[in-house]
């Protein structure tokens, strides 16, 4: 029998991010665990939403630019950092090496194996938190993560993922079956009966 747990957001767990922007002319970092995915077409958008007390924000409205990297299970001590401290009290400009590829305001992580860096969309604005959507205009991933038709690995990427219930970072288990295919077998029997295409 389930109980009834009040209105509890049970879409855990989610993918820790490190967000990066520039403030004022500073690169700042943030972790960030609240992400989507918004318009899986052309063009690619994500969005995150950021607690309007937060630094961070500060840069990615004045520069309508950011960077969202996916760090490693090897930087679980760097991402909880970025994630405890703010850049309004701390400098954490020089926690991770940086690079750039298109966008000035985007600064981008070296360890992290897959960064992306967005042009900010919109912004919805909820009580507590900027809701953020940026359209993805470039994806940049380490080779060593790379399958060899081009696509991620995730494995190999080896994601923190967040759970608020634990309040703790979890790593990814095995693959359980092939998507948008291991269905296939309910389209010729259903509980033991054949079904028509
Ligand atoms: C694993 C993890 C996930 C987090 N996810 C979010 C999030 O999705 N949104 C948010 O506003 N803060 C989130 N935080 C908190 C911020 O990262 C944290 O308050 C940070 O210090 C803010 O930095 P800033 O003030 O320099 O922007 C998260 C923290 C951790 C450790």
């Amino acid at each position: 029998m389930k109980r009834n747990i009040g209105p509890v957001n049970a879409l855990y767990p989610s993918l820790t991010t490190i967000v990066g922007a520039v403030v004022d002319g500073k690169e700042n970092f943030l972790a960030v665990a609240h992400v989507g995915i918004m318009n899986h077409g052309q063009p690619q958008y994500l969005s995150f939403g950021i607690n309007k007390a937060h630094h961070t924000g500060k840069g990615i409205l004045e520069h309508q630019e950011f960077s969202v990297c996916i760090p490693g299970e090897e930087l679980v001590v760097q991402t909880d950092y970025v994630g405890l401290v703010s850049g309004r009290n701390t400098d954490k400009s020089q926690v991770f090496e940086l690079f750039h590829g298109e966008l000035a305001f985007a600064p981008l992580i070296k360890a992290c194996p897959v960064c992306m860096e967005c042009r900010l969309a919109r912004v919805v604005d909820f009580e507590t938190h900027d809701v953020f959507i940026g359209e993805i205009v470039a994806t940049h991933a380490e080779e060593s993560v790379l399958r060899d038709d081009g696509k991620v690995d995730i494995g190999r990427v080896r994601p923190l993922l967040f759970d608020m219930s634990s309040v703790k970072y979890w790593s990814l288990g095995a693959e359980v079956a092939p998507c948008w295919e291991v269905g296939k077998q309910m389209k010729t029997t259903r509980r033991g009966q054949a079904v028509e295409e």
